[in-house]
């Protein structure tokens, strides 16, 4: 046990040691949120960065200094305009390398190295990396679009920090997929010049379930969009109401299923053994259900009428 403690150690690179402290901080924050306010009372500021959106009225009165660090959900698109933007520039970078053999730009190679690139070259295929930035950045096209086109935003806010560590969290996602890929110094190393001859069976079925998810997840928003637009497609009020259809037959929030899905997607893609992505998919898994605990719980207290079979994230099970 010991000497697996001490290898497992030797290869936590700083990437995994992020994705590690994240995972913690959000699965703490769910078991804590478990925890009846009688026997330990939550403060302020802890729900106030757990909480944004329609669950921010659900915690415990909030001082109104809180008002100052407060920013409007709909700021939600430059989450995905970030992403766009860089996770494209990682994608060109990776594009320019994998077919041209340019290298890497120096500042960013030294940047892979420094979060533990080194250590995370467990013969990974240049194919699977590169198809799963390529499903990253239309991921954020798609979130872009529906942020701008198909989502009603209310007055709805969230923290400052929150704000700060949604810009953030796309940059480190691209990174952490990037640092995924072989290096030969500061080119991609591929065994063969032909690409194609990595495809795998893996890579169809992970594609192919990106793309069932990204659909459910498309519709999911739609229906949350359309709940406050008449049938002109006009808004006509920003009320949380009770959705219906599709995967909201199953649970509360089936867009945060919808999402833990298309990360497992990428950890197909990356052929099942990549620990660095299943960390990130750990992540979204505990992130995720903590925003679906919140808003069932909302749902719960608002409507007397709210369907009973109804589970939070994981039909059937929580
Ligand atoms: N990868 C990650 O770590 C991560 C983190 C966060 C979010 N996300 C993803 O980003 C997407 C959006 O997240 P979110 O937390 O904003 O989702 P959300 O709370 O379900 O909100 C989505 C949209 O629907 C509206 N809405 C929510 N509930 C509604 C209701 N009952 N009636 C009418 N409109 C309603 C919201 O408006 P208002 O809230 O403005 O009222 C917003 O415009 C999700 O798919 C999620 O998975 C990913």
């Amino acid at each position: 046990m010991a000497v697996w403690a001490g290898a497992a150690l030797s290869t936590l690179s700083p990437l995994h040691a992020v994705w590690l402290t994240l995972t913690a901080a959000f699965l703490l924050s769910l078991l804590l949120q478990l925890v009846p306010p009688s026997v330990l009372p939550s403060s302020a500021l802890f729900q106030d960065l757990i909480r944004y959106g329609k669950t921010k009225s659900g915690g415990p009165p909030r001082p109104a200094v809180c008002r100052l660090f407060e920013v409007p959900k709909r700021y939600f698109s430059h989450f995905y305009i970030i992403s766009v933007l860089w996770n494209g520039f990682l994608l060109w970078c990776l594009t320019q390398s994998l077919f041209l053999g340019a290298p890497f730009p120096h500042w960013l190679h030294t940047l892979l190295r420094i979060l533990g690139a080194a250590q995370a070259q467990g013969g990974e295929l240049a194919l699977s990396a590169f198809l799963v930035l390529v499903f990253l950045w239309l991921h954020s096209w798609r979130r872009l679009f529906e942020c701008l086109y198909v989502s009603v935003f209310s007055s709805s806010v969230m923290h400052v920090v929150q704000y700060c560590f949604g810009l953030a969290y796309y940059v480190l996602v691209g990174l952490t997929v990037l640092s995924q890929v072989p290096m030969d110094g500061r080119n991609v190393s591929v065994t063969g010049k032909d690409l194609s001859v990595q495809a795998r069976w893996f890579h169809v079925l992970g594609m192919m379930m990106f793309i069932w998810s990204s659909a459910h997840q498309y519709k999911c928003h739609a229906i949350l969009g359309n709940l406050r637009k008449n049938k002109a497609g006009a808004v006509i009020h920003c009320n949380h109401r009770i959705p219906f259809g599709d995967w909201f037959e199953y649970v509360s929030s089936p867009n945060y299923l919808a999402e833990l899905m298309i990360y497992i997607s990428m950890a197909v893609i990356f052929g099942f053994h990549n620990l660095t992505w299943w960390l990130v998919v750990t992540c979204v898994f505990f992130s995720q259900a903590l925003s679906a605990f919140l808003s069932h719980r909302f749902y719960k207290s608002k409507f007397v009428s709210y369907p009973k079979h109804r589970k939070a994230y994981l039909p059937f099970l929580f």
